[in-house]
């Protein structure tokens, strides 16, 4: 039986390290669901059609991987679709206390599911969606941080 498992995230913007995250899930999984989540409590600096977009571009060479929005919680997404497996990545050890409640709660809420965690791989664990913004706030180089259509966005977005 195929299996299909979803990376849920915020993506704003998407990151080299999410696509790390993303490449080494796509070789687990026969199929891999990129959700953006829409966030209604989190001021984002894209907004959803744009973090789609950015996404898309950025994993549009990886055949076995596609991308949805998340607009429910997350656990009804797996329950309507029929997905068990979830996808996260471990930064350091300060991720930890945060994956860990949140597959802890989901778990509860539909213990059919498992979430699954792949490490990021030590080029890429520093980086975060916040830390990019900045440097792009400061009109600082992201090229070694984020997708190539994620710079020209970010530039676009920072001079505006
Ligand atoms: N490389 C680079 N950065 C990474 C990373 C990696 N491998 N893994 C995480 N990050 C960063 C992100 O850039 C982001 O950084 P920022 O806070 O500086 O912007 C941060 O870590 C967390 O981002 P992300 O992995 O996208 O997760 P999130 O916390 O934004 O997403 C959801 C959380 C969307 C998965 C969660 O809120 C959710 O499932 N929402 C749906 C509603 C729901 O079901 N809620 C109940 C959950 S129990």
């Amino acid at each position: 039986m195929k299996k299909t498992a979803v990376y849920p995230g915020t993506f704003d913007p998407i990151t080299n390290g999410h696509l790390d995250v993303i490449r080494r899930g796509a070789e687990i999984f026969d199929n891999l669901i990129v959700l953006v989540a829409i966030r209604k409590e989190k001021h984002t600096l894209f907004n959803l059609e744009e973090r789609l977009e950015l996404v898309k571009c950025a994993t549009k060479d990886i055949p076995n991987v596609q991308v949805a929005t998340l607009d429910k919680l997350l656990v009804e997404y797996l329950k309507e679709n029929k997905i068990r497996f979830v996808l996260r990545g471990l930064r350091a050890v300060s991720d930890f206390d945060y994956e860990f409640q949140m597959a802890l709660t989901n778990s509860t809420l539909y213990p059919e599911m498992e979430t699954v965690f792949v490490m990021s791989s030590r080029k890429y664990i520093f980086l975060s969606s916040s830390l990019v913004r900045e440097i792009a706030s400061y009109e600082g180089d992201v090229s070694g941080f984020v997708p190539g259509c994620v710079i020209k966005k970010l530039k676009k977005k920072v001079i505006r």
